[in-house]
């Protein structure tokens, strides 16, 4: 409630129904990982809000989950640049390691596996979302290794998988090669 309390306080008197999507976004994290119809109502009331306004934004988000979920919500991107650099196949290695398929929950309760369109990392195709974090590069035995080791409780490195540094060439640097002037800045030969 006091983190409620703090995003509500960032609104100007009369918006706080601005707040409606972190308050949403803090519910779901606190039930763990999804958004039971009660939660949305506890949003409204805390936002003076009417309930069906709290409907329209959770269902609009596929963000929010509305039935559920595993503890590793499991979320491979299939959209084109991850399709063209095999997310078949990463698709195909999880259902094969975890035995379920897309929607499906694991019988103790700790992936569940979600198909999603493009999630904003096409540059380092293909790639997944678990909870928070980002997999990204990956090729079939990383994919294995990231789901052994969430099985196993430890937590793998988020990030790429193939060695580069964030979305960087893996060859190094092709631009940007220097430090960036900063805006405003003029080179003078009389100074
Ligand atoms: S297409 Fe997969 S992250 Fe954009």
């Amino acid at each position: 409630m006091k983190r409620a309390e703090a995003i509500i306080s960032i609104y100007p008197d009369g918006h706080k129904k601005a707040a409606v999507i972190p308050l949403l976004d803090l519910a779901q994290r606190q039930i763990g990982n999804w958004l039971p119809i009660s939660a949305m109502h506890e949003v409204a009331r805390l936002l003076e809000m009417p309930r069906m306004r709290v409907y329209e934004v959770a269902t609009f988000y596929t963000m929010y989950m509305r039935s559920p979920v595993g503890k590793y919500h499991v979320q491979i991107c299939t959209t084109t640049p991850c399709w063209l650099r095999g997310s078949d196949e990463i698709m195909a290695a999880i259902q094969s390691k975890l035995g379920i398929k897309v929607g499906e929950t694991t019988k103790d309760g700790l992936f569940t596996l979600s198909e999603v369109e493009c999630l904003g990392a096409c540059v380092n195709a293909p790639m997944v979302q678990i909870n928070d974090n980002y997999y990204e590069d990956l090729e079939v035995n990383d994919m294995n290794g990231i789901l052994d080791a969430l099985a196993q409780g430890k937590e793998p490195k988020a990030g790429p998988y193939n060695g580069r540094f964030a979305s960087e060439p893996k060859s190094g640097l092709t631009s940007l090669t220097t430090p960036p002037p900063g805006p405003g800045f003029m080179v003078r030969d009389d100074l």
